[in-house]
C-alpha cells in the first residue's frame, strides 16, 4: 500500500491529541484536521433539531450539514460554531451520536477528501484504523485516566468553569467505555501504530517522540 504523507493521532478523550496535533502541524508546516470537531458539529446540529442517536431524521440532517474547518475554527452552514461545539451539552451528546453509523458514513468520506493529498496531521479515534489506514505515521496517544482527569480538571479550573474531580473522572471513564466498545470504528490502536503513553511526558517530549517516528517512517 502506498504511504500517505499524513500523521494520524488517535487516542482517548482528554489525552492532549489536539494540542499535540497542532504543535506537530506547526513544526512541519502541515495543516491540522480536528475530526472530533466535526462530530461535535453533528451533535450541535442534532441538538438544535431535537434529534438524538438512532432517530430516523439523522440521515437527512447529515445530508444537509455543511461543516468547514478554517484554521482551528469550525463553520456550520457559514456560522462560526467554534465555541458552541465545546459546551458540556454538545460534549455529552457527541460520544453517543458518533456511534451512529449514519453519522460516520457522512463524515468519514469528507475527512478522506480533505486529507487525501497528504500534508495533514489528523486527530480522532479511528484515523489510523479506518479513515487513513495508509497514513505514513500512526500514533496512539494514551495516558492513565487519572492523569487525563487531572489535566482536564485543571483546564476547567483555569477557565473559571465549576468542576468536581470525581465528576470529571466519571465522565471520562464513560466516554472511554462508549468510544472503545461501540460497533462501528471503535477506539483502538492500529496494528502499525506507535503507542505513546504521555502520563509522565510534557508536550515537548510527546512532539519530539512523534517527530522522531515520523522521520524514521518517511512522509
Ligand atoms: O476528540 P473530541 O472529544 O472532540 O471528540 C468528540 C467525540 O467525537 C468523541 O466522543 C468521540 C467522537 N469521535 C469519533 O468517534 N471519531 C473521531 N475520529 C473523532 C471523534
Amino acid at each position: 500500500m502506498a504511504r500517505l504523507a499524513l500523521i494520524a493521532i488517535d487516542g482517548p478523550s482528554g489525552v492532549g491529541k489536539s494540542t499535540t496535533a497542532k504543535a506537530l502541524a506547526a513544526r512541519l508546516g502541515w495543516d491540522y484536521l480536528d475530526t472530533g470537531g466535526m462530530y461535535r458539529c453533528a451533535a450541535l446540529a442534532a441538538l438544535r433539531s431535537g434529534l438524538g442517536p438512532g432517530d430516523p431524521g439523522i440521515r437527512d440532517l447529515m445530508d444537509r450539514l455543511r461543516i468547514e474547518q478554517i484554521g482551528t475554527s469550525f463553520l456550520m452552514d457559514h456560522e462560526d460554531v467554534s465555541a458552541a461545539i465545546r459546551t458540556p451539552e454538545v460534549t455529552r451528546l457527541s460520544s453517543p451520536l458518533s456511534a451512529d453509523p449514519r453519522v460516520r458514513e457522512a463524515l468519514v468520506p469528507q475527512q478522506r477528501r480533505i486529507g487525501e493529498r497528504g500534508g495533514w496531521v489528523v486527530d480522532g479515534r479511528d484515523i489510523g484504523t479506518v479513515v487513513f489506514p495508509d497514513a505514513c505515521c500512526k500514533v496512539f496517544l494514551t495516558a492513565s485516566i487519572d492523569a487525563r482527569a487531572r489535566r482536564r480538571f485543571l483546564e476547567l479550573q483555569a477557565k473559571g468553569q465549576p468542576a468536581e474531580f470525581p465528576a470529571v473522572l466519571a465522565d471520562l471513564a464513560e466516554r472511554d467505555h462508549r468510544d472503545s466498545t461501540r460497533d462501528v470504528a471503535p477506539l483502538r490502536p492500529a496494528e502499525d501504530a506507535m503507542i505513546l503513553d504521555s502520563s509522565d511526558l510534557d508536550l515537548g517530549q510527546v512532539v519530539t517522540a512523534i517527530l522522531a517516528r515520523h522521520q524514521r517512517h518517511g512522509g
